[in-house]
C-alpha cells in the first residue's frame, strides 16, 4: 500500500525516533509499504518518520545512482534501530532532495565515511562502514530519525531564501504527484 508522506513542518519529522523490537506490530507490512511508497514517489530512500511513524527504520534502494556511482550497485537495505557510531573523512557536497520537501534541491556538505550499527528485517545485527553515495543516502535518511531535515543543514542565508517556499510546502500549497500528509495546523476544512 502506498502511504502518504509527511510534509515539511509535520511534527513527526521533528521527533527523535525510537528503537523497536521484533514484536513491533505489522513490521513486515510497514517495510513492504515503505518500499512501495519510495518506488512510487521515485525516492532512493525513505525513513519511517516520513510515513508518520517515529521509529528507527529506514529503507534504501540506490539503484538509480548506479550509472554515476558504482558503489550504488545492489545497495538495497532495510535498516532497523540504526545508530551511526562514527563519521569521518573529508566533507563533500552532494545535491540532495527529500520527498518531505518537494521541489527543493540543494548541495549539502557531509563527511564521506560512516560506521553504522543496525538490524535487518530479521533482526540480525550489523556493524558496517560505508563511503561515497551509499554513506550519503544513509546520512540523509538517518537525519530523519534524529528529527533533522537536509534544509536545516544549509547555510543561514540559503535557509532564509528558502523560508517562504518551505512555509508554502507546510501549508500544502504545492503540486506533487504523490500523497502527502501536512501539519495539522494547516489542515484545510472540507
Ligand atoms: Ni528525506
Amino acid at each position: 500500500m502506498i502511504l502518504p508522506i509527511t510534509a515539511y513542518g509535520h511534527p513527526t519529522l521533528k521527533k527523535i525516533a525510537s528503537d523497536i523490537d521484533k514484536d513491533y506490530p505489522n513490521l513486515k507490512t510497514i517495510i513492504d509499504d515503505m518500499f512501495e511508497t519510495m518506488y512510487f514517489s521515485r525516492g532512493v530512500g525513505l525513513a519511517a518518520p516520513q510515513v508518520d511513524l517515529s521509529i528507527r527504520l529506514l529503507v534504501i534502494d540506490a539503484s538509480p545512482y548506479v550509472d554515476d556511482f558504482p558503489e550504488a550497485k545492489d545497495f538495497k537495505k532495510v535498516m532497523i534501530n540504526a545508530h551511526i557510531i562514527e563519521e569521518s573523512g573529508e566533507e563533500w557536497a552532494f545535491n540532495e532532495g527529500c520527498l518531505s520537501v518537494p521541489d527543493i534541491r540543494e548541495d549539502v556538505l557531509r563527511k564521506s565515511k560512516i560506521r553504522i550499527q543496525y538490524c535487518d528485517e530479521n533482526f540480525n545485527t550489523y556493524d558496517e562502514v560505508y563511503e561515497g553515495v551509499c554513506a550519503r543516502i544513509i546520512q540523509h535518511e538517518y537525519d530523519h530519525l534524529e528529527g533533522i531535515l537536509f534544509v536545516e543543514r544549509l547555510a543561514s542565508l540559503k535557509k532564509m531564501l528558502l523560508k517562504r517556499k518551505l512555509t508554502e510546502i507546510s501549508k500544502g500549497n504545492i503540486k506533487v504527484d504523490y500523497r502527502m500528509k501536512f501539519p495539522n495546523q494547516y489542515r484545510r476544512k472540507k
